[in-house]
């Protein structure tokens, strides 16, 4: 779908045509049998409310939508713009549309709030019905371009950025979407070379031979029951001053998780096509941050491997040794991230001697249980950085809740025959998790974890997304970036 800004009415006008309302003043040039029959509809301009008219004009009968945003000045009032512009593509998608004109005038929005609204519209618009040749008719999507008109000035310089934003989300919700038989660690390389072409935007690859190279003991005993070779892709963005240290997001990208030899259950293990969501995520996020020039420096790295059991496959009790010297006992092969993750976290402190980690895991069934899907967790061992993006999490709509680090969970993954095992005891699985991966972090670099196994997936349509990918981590990564390293003296 494409956006577009006019700075005059057209001579044809599309048929439909969108005007916002505010509860506390609706617009007040509305046809009259729009005006009255909204108040018969009681439609009262309440957040992402709308009532849809047929009305005559010049000749002709337009479609006319009218969205509410809620009160001027009310809590929560750019989420409440954001759905309200989801609004627009929820009615309109499918209807048989082509083109709707979204007029502004007189709504009051500000550049900052236009951009939102269009944010909300085109995120709400993500389909993937690459694989659907049966489609009706009436599922079809229909909606090509949205103009837009009375946009305040400098919405248009706005919405430059937050389109970017939106081609990271979209990126991300087409690689979670995809299948483990069309996506694996070579061919999300692949895309991921295919989609950031152009951008700016150095990508390097790991091969399996220079991950054996590099001691990758823990990462290669994943990836040995998958006939797919393992990958790490790392992204270097370098938009910061001079010799700056760069950030680093590392994602856990297991293309597919059958557990391995600890297999898991068949019932609901499609869902595993999007163990991958950390690294989705990653990607997304550093091609935001590409298309929209960002002024840092970061680097997103993507531990990339297929969780299979074949004869190959380790066993539980298996004796690993990572990159970083240190022995892992498998207990279970189903808990596999940590695994990457110890040797892409071992290999970007070593590589990119990071002035800070965040990163992203679909990593425990038990985050799930704890929080649902409302929430990712958080895990850090530095207090302004769990701060800025718990901050971050808030101001993105990709929330956050913290969970604690202590030695007396980390003594839960000791064990009897190597220098740690893979999983602790039934309870606290999110947090040893944690712990797991923490025993791989050096001393002193800012670190935190974000174990978001229970939303990078959604049962049911959310503000911004329909069921399906949410493109969860990309707002928030982008936004902590904005706040925390391009303008590092706001709070
Ligand atoms: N990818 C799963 C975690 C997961 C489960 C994410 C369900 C999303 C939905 C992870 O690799 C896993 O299998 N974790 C195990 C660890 C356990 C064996 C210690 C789990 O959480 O059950
Ligand atoms: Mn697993
Ligand atoms: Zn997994």
């Amino acid at each position: 779908m494409q956006i577009h800004f006019l700075t005059a009415a057209p001579a044809r006008p599309p048929r439909a045509r969108v005007r916002v309302a505010n509860q506390d003043a609706l617009p007040a040039d509305l046809p009259a049998v729009v005006r009255e029959g909204a108040a018969a509809a009681r439609f009262t301009a309440k957040p992402a409310q709308s009532h849809e008219a047929f009305v005559e004009s010049d000749g002709r009968v337009e479609r006319l939508l009218l969205v509410g945003l809620g009160e001027t000045g009310a809590a929560g009032r750019m989420g409440s713009i954001e759905r309200a512009g989801a609004v627009v593509s929820i009615r309109f998608l499918t209807s048989g549309e082509a083109a709707v004109l979204v007029d502004l005038g007189g709504s009051g929005l500000s550049p900052v709030e236009t951009a939102a609204f269009l944010l909300g519209l085109r995120l709400r618009a993500w389909r993937h019905d690459a694989y659907r040749t049966k489609l009706p008719d009436e599922q079809k999507v229909t909606l090509k371009d949205v103009f837009v008109l009375g946009a305040p000035e400098g919405a248009e310089a706005e919405w430059a950025r937050e389109s970017a934003l939106c081609e990271g989300v979209e990126f991300t919700r087409r690689l979670v979407t995809e299948p483990g038989n069309v996506l694996y660690p070579e061919s999300f390389v692949a895309a991921v070379q295919e989609r950031v072409a152009g951008t700016g935007l150095e990508v390097r690859v790991l091969d399996d031979a220079e991950m054996r190279a590099l001691g990758m003991g823990a990462l290669l005993g994943v990836a040995q029951g998958s006939v797919r070779p393992a990958r790490i892709l790392a992204m270097v963005w370098n938009g910061g001053a001079a010799g700056a240290k760069p950030f680093a997001f590392v994602g856990k990208g297991v293309t597919f998780d059958t557990g391995g030899i600890s297999l898991k259950p068949g019932a609901g293990m499609e869902d595993m096509k999007w163990d991958m969501g950390g690294a989705g995520a990653v990607a997304g996020a550093m091609l935001a941050l590409a298309l929209r020039k960002a002024k840092a420096h970061v680097v997103g790295i993507c531990g990339l491997v297929e969780n299979m059991p074949d004869g190959g496959a380790q066993r539980p009790g298996d004796v690993v040794t990572s990159m970083s010297g240190q022995t892992i006992e498998v207990i279970n092969t189903d808990a596999e991230g940590r695994l990457v993750l110890a040797d892409v976290l071992t290999w970007t402190q070593k590589e990119f001697q990071p002035a800070g980690i965040v990163d992203l895991a679909t990593l425990t069934g038990a985050m799930m249980m704890a929080l649902g899907s409302e929430y990712a967790g958080i895990f850090a061992n530095d207090e302004p950085l769990a701060e800025a993006l718990l901050a971050a999490g808030k101001a993105s709509g990709d929330k956050l809740w913290r969970f604690p680090l202590g030695t007396a969970y980390d003594k839960l993954i000791d064990s009897p025959i190597a220098d740690m095992k893979n999983m602790g005891a039934r309870t606290a699985g999110a947090i040893t998790a944690a712990q797991f991966i923490q025993r791989f972090i050096e001393k002193g670099t800012p670190w935190a974890h974000l174990d978001i196994a229970g939303v990078v997936w959604a049962d049911k349509a959310g503000a911004t997304w329909d069921k399906g990918a949410t493109g969860y981590g990309v707002r928030l990564l982008d936004r902590y970036v904005r706040d925390a390293l391009e303008q590092p003296e706001r709070p």
